[in-house]
């Protein structure tokens, strides 16, 4: 296996950086405890230097941490990093070894496949009765095994969990003849769409919202060069708070808000210009979801963090304040402020 680390794999870190810069610091703020795990977790280095995920998870922890200290100091970070494979798990044990991290961190570092931990630590937890402490777990394997539905399922059972998958389809559809995947679904559906890439996410994403009962899922599709691995990374969360923030984290990875990622860009080609989103579909959306409704800030807000790709920050002085100025909705403010959209607008609709 060769650890040089790909344009596709920048982007997928990038999402998780930036979700995990947020992820910490409020899950650590309002909890005792909090739980990081890293299911296929890697050597912890690639060829070129960067870290691997489970050390910029440290890393972002730690600065967190620190950043915070009076706040966070009686807090516990658990982190369990799981990697099958003898010679990686070695050198993810001496990556994690060279850091230096606080004393409320406990990492754990397990040389065995995913599944077979996780199904230890569910034993251990319903055996004391006990339940999964506040979770964000990563699942990033190569391919397409080791990631029963089941497993999933039972992380998102637990409040205030959060998983982010890596799901490779492209696997799943090249290996359609020799390996049944009904263990990955979590059913044997996938048969039916298996030609259609896009329509298995969409299975996947179905099954955790009808089968675990999860609240919101979101994905990111992402293609390496000539097509060769296409995966889409999806996202399972019960939190609204959560979602918001890792459709900010995928956007940075998209500024287009497409919610993906090529690998087809030409490096020697300057940008001259940052390309805009363009938001006049949300302008649309909202017309025809409040058409001839009243709403407060908050109800749109939610709406739009739900029911959209668009971000909190497309709405106010991007979407409202231009449809204000040009008369298309009319605008009552809580304690006579002239300006703004704060909590309390209520905004009508034609
Ligand atoms: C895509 S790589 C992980 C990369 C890492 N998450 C990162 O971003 O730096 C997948 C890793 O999972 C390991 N692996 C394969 N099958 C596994 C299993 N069943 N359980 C745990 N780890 C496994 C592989 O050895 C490999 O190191």
């Amino acid at each position: 296996m060769s650890w040089e680390i790909k344009k596709h794999t920048k982007a997928k870190h990038k999402i998780l950086k930036s979700y995990l810069g947020a992820w910490f610091p409020i899950m650590a703020f309002t909890n005792p405890k909090i739980v990081y795990i890293d299911g296929f977790a890697g050597p912890g280095r690639y060829l070129e230097g960067e870290d691997g995920s489970p050390i910029y998870a440290l890393k972002i922890a730690k600065e967190i941490f620190e950043k915070h200290y009076l706040k966070l100091k009686d807090k516990q970070f658990v982190f369990f990093f799981i990697e099958a494979n003898k010679e990686s798990f070695e050198s993810l044990k001496k990556e994690i070894n060279n850091l230096k991290l606080p004393s409320n961190f406990t990492v754990t570092t397990i040389n065995d496949e995913f599944r077979n931990v996780m199904v230890e630590i569910f034993d251990y937890l319903d055996k004391n009765n006990n339940k999964l402490a506040p979770t964000f777990a990563f699942i990033d394997p190569f391919g397409t095994k080791g990631v029963p539905f089941e497993i999933v399922k039972k992380i998102m059972s637990y409040k205030k969990c959060e998983v982010f998958f890596n799901h490779m389809y492209s696997g799943v559809m090249r290996s359609k003849h020799v390996s049944d995947h009904t263990e990955l679904y979590g059913t044997d559906k996938w048969k039916e769409v298996v030609d259609d890439g896009p329509k298995l996410t969409e299975l996947y994403a179905n099954q955790l919202q009808s089968i675990a009962s999860v609240r919101y899922t979101r994905s990111f599709n992402v293609r390496a060069k000539n097509n060769a691995h296409i995966f889409d990374l999806v996202y399972a969360t019960n939190n609204l708070v959560g979602l918001k923030k890792m459709k900010e984290a995928m956007w940075k990875a998209d500024p287009l808000g497409n919610y993906q990622f090529r690998d087809t860009t030409n490096p020697n080609q300057i940008v001259l210009f940052e390309e805009e989103p363009d938001l006049t579909p949300l302008k649309q959306i909202l017309l025809e979801e409040f058409s001839g409704k009243a709403k407060e800030i908050t109800e749109i807000d939610d709406f739009v963090a739900t029911e959209t790709p668009y971000l909190s920050g497309h709405i106010k002085q991007k979407t409202l304040q231009p449809m204000f100025k040009a008369k298309e909705i009319s605008v009552i403010r809580p304690d006579g402020s002239k300006s703004g959209f704060k909590e309390g607008t209520i905004i009508t609709f034609p």
